[in-house]
């Protein structure tokens, strides 16, 4: 006969199948809030708790806490919001008599590049107010291998004296989430469940094949925490490749096209090297890779994160030496120069500037004494008119492929310039028709350092 699972799993298991558990949720971020808007649509109640104001109140008006659009989202908001089955409040006690706990705040980085745990550590006292008997905790922030079992559990058995696996459970589901397609990754990428248990990933399973359609596969907590990492180093490593190519290829002048296109046709199902660009930003990619080694002793086993990071972070001061050389061509000096910088954002149609390379691009070009003006239709700001960003500017640098910067703007655009250089870093645009509008056309991967 098998054991018995505890009281715990069976309680919660009654109370996902009926829809009678309520969740609540710890931050209403990128990721926070899709996941608990899926949670209420597919029939829970659930109660979300945030601290910043601005997402809140937006979130209760029916609208999204982000500029752009994110496809679906805005009218799963409504209908959950028109039902009553969604709620945030800044006053934690909403919290209060939920079933399931869900940890989604970020988890930034420190200078020492260790975990910062202050906000993850206030996330989780808020939560022990509210932990009792037959209640779940699932960590979905992206957190260093050993988390759960060294910080998050001792921290919640200490405050409530109950204990992990039998008086509440604990599960870490790391989310796997893109800005831009929040809802869609949701619904079609599989995720992990990591438990202590067969009996506890099997209810983690059960609670998140309501939202999610995709394969759940079960593994422990450390497995879960080191994939998550995992997934996102490897992500830094391979655009550190292609940036290191494309460094190569603007110092020896050869076509990064040409040489990706040659290594990436050997073996077709199995690309080597993707793109190279202005660097790494977002929350996530910058600070993952040192979660997952945050733990290893020396610089040598941190080796290749170390490597990949730098060179990423080194992106940006690669974009000013060819945006310098392209002003020296036009004889004019940086501190004399006007540039604008297009994209602000990390990545194109999100309104995320967290760790954008654009904005340490601009920081390095005003260091050097230039006039930046910074442009992005998608965050509030920056979005004004694109021709007076360019009126009168020496150079213009891509650094987004924003939609809003195709070739067919742009190319109506050359003549408000006082110089028109055109800086590709994105290498989104098509040279000849860049020249054929009037620029002085480069981009990153080119041998824009020796033409
Ligand atoms: N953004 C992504 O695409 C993505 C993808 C996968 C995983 N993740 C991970 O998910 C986690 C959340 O990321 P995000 O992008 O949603 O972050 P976010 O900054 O958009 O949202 C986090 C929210 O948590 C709130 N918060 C912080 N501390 C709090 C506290 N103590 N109490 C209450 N609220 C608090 C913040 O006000 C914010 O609204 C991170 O660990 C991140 O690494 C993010």
């Amino acid at each position: 006969v098998p054991p018995r699972p505890p009281a715990a799993h069976e309680v919660l298991r009654k109370k996902i199948v009926d829809r009678s558990a309520v969740l609540g949720f710890v931050g209403i971020g990128y990721v926070g809030l899709p996941v608990g808007l899926a949670f209420a649509a597919a029939g829970f109640r659930v109660r979300a708790y945030d601290i910043d104001t601005r997402r809140v109140d937006a979130t209760n008006a029916q609208t999204l806490p982000f500029a752009h659009d994110e496809p679906g989202l805005s009218d799963l908001l409504r209908t959950v919001s028109e039902s009553g089955r969604f709620v945030a409040s800044t006053d934690a006690t909403i919290l209060s008599g939920c079933d399931v706990f869900f940890l989604a705040v970020d988890t930034p980085i420190h200078p020492d590049r260790q975990l910062d745990r202050v906000r993850f550590l206030e996330g989780i006292a808020r939560i022990c107010n509210y932990v009792k008997t037959n209640t779940m905790v699932i960590v979905e922030s992206t957190v260093p291998p050993g988390t759960i079992d060294e910080m998050v559990i001792p921290a919640i058995t200490d405050r409530t004296g109950l204990r992990a696996g039998l008086d509440f459970l604990v599960l870490h589901c790391p989310e796997r989430l893109r800005p831009g397609r929040l809802l869609h990754n949701l619904r079609t990428l599989g995720r992990l469940v990591g438990g202590d248990s067969d009996e506890t990933r099997s209810l983690g399973t059960l609670l998140y094949g309501a939202i999610v359609p995709a394969s759940l596969t079960g593994v422990d907590y450390r497995t879960a925490e080191v994939v998550k990492t995992a997934e996102n180093a490897a992500r830094d490593v391979q655009i550190a490749l292609a940036n290191q190519l494309a460094i190569v290829c603007d110092v020896v002048g050869v076509d990064f096209t040409a040489v990706r296109d040659a290594v990436n046709g050997i073996w077709k199902n199995e690309p080597l090297v993707l793109e190279p660009g202005a660097g790494v930003g977002g929350h996530c990619l910058p600070k993952d890779p040192w979660l997952l080694v945050s733990q290893l002793p020396d610089d040598a086993s941190r080796a290749l994160v170390v490597g990949a990071r730098a060179l990423n972070d080194h992106m940006p001061h690669h974009v000013v030496l060819v945006a310098v050389s392209m002003l020296n061509e036009v004889s004019i000096s940086p501190h004399e120069a006007t540039i604008a910088i297009l994209g602000v954002s990390y990545k194109a149609d999100s309104d995320d500037t967290r760790n954008s390379p654009a904005l340490t691009i601009a920081t390095l070009l005003e260091g050097r004494g230039a006039t930046v003006r910074l442009h992005d239709p998608e965050v509030p700001g920056y979005d004004g008119e694109l021709a007076e960003t360019l009126r009168d500017a020496d150079l213009a640098i891509l650094t987004n492929a924003h939609d809003a910067y195709s070739m067919q703007t742009i190319q109506t655009l050359q003549s408000v310039m006082r110089n028109a250089g055109l800086l590709d870093t994105r290498r989104a645009l098509d040279r000849e028709e860049a020249h054929r509008a009037g620029y002085r056309y480069r981009a990153i991967g080119v041998g824009a350092l020796v033409e």
